[in-house]
């Protein structure tokens, strides 16, 4: 059977413009088809995406990671109705190439008006996907009860201390107890009551331009952001407004490493 176009258009418009939890998952799902695919095409709606960037780079989406087959192993979406907006964390580690990627994909009036996709693999920010995928499939990112659920704003501020004491110890970080950093491949944690994330954050580094996706159901932030001179991000859960779990994706995209500004970047995790 035809699908009528006019049909089609409403349905499309319905989809994006309302931003209901149930609209995002189609679109993220979309997102996620698309990249097991290798065919950006399959991406809903797809009619314009207004910016697309990867790695914190301006990139030409028909030539993006998304032309790329990855089968996942894990997938997990955040979705934010305030913002219409979405974040997917996608770690593939079984195929001939292994990924970690996060994206966040932003709606406007029914049209993708950006798309920023991070992508990581072997050399990068201690990647390492077997672990990320023992790690984060181990982890509990469920719904959080209605009555225990933090605020929008509560879930952004344990976020923001987090990545403002990198240059301001002053910064009062509300650490979960426990807490487990997953940074690429490696946790500073062991899965258990003991586990800890006030380990070994660097000082004098800046995280800035910080481009928040919240999805308060789940006590889920991810930040993209500019790590020093490296694109990153970080995500954490949140609950009882404490951190809980942080992850973070960082792309070495031909950087310095650990001379330059790298340099913060690899203190950060000596003790683990
Ligand atoms: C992106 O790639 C497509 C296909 O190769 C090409 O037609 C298009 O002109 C490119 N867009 C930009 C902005 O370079
Ligand atoms: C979205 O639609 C509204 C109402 O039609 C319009 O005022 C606004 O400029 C549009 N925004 C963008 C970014 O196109
Ligand atoms: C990657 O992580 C897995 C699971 O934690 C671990 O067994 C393995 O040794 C790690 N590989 C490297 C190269 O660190
Ligand atoms: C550092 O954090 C403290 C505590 O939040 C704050 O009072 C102070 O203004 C911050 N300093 C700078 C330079 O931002």
């Amino acid at each position: 059977m035809l699908a009528s176009p006019v049909l089609t258009a409403l349905a499309g418009t319905a989809l994006a413009a309302d931003c209901t939890r149930e609209s995002l998952k189609i679109v993220a799902d979309s997102l996620v088809a698309a990249q097991i695919a290798g065919n950006p095409a399959l991406l809903k709606p797809a009619a314009s995406i207004l910016t697309y960037n990867e790695n914190r780079k301006p990139a030409n989406f028909t030539h993006s990671i998304l032309s790329t087959a990855i089968k996942p192993d894990h997938t997990r979406h955040s979705l934010d109705t305030t913002q219409c907006a979405t974040y997917t964390e996608f770690i593939s580690a079984s195929g001939a190439k292994p990924y970690v990627n996060g994206y966040q994909l932003w709606l406007t009036n029914g049209s993708i008006s950006r798309l920023d996709a991070l992508t990581t693999s072997t050399g990068d920010w201690l990647f390492n996907a077997t672990g990320t995928l023992y790690w984060a499939s181990r982890e509990d990112w469920g719904e959080i009860p209605e009555a225990k659920r933090d605020s929008r704003a509560v879930i952004q501020a344990a976020a923001d201390a987090y990545l403002d004491v990198f240059s301001n110890k002053s910064v009062v970080v509300p650490w979960g107890k426990p807490c487990a950093r997953l940074e690429g491949g490696a946790y500073t944690g062991k899965g258990g009551p003991d586990d800890r994330c006030d380990v070994g954050i660097p000082d004098g580094v800046q995280l800035v331009s910080r481009r928040y996706v919240i999805d308060e159901t789940v006590g889920a932030v991810d930040v993209m952001l500019r790590f020093a001179s490296l694109a990153d991000s970080h995500e954490f859960r949140v609950e009882g407004g404490k951190l809980r779990f942080v992850h973070t994706i960082t792309p070495m995209n031909g950087s310095p490493g650990p001379s330059g500004k790298g340099k913060g970047k690899r203190r950060a995790v000596r003790k683990i």
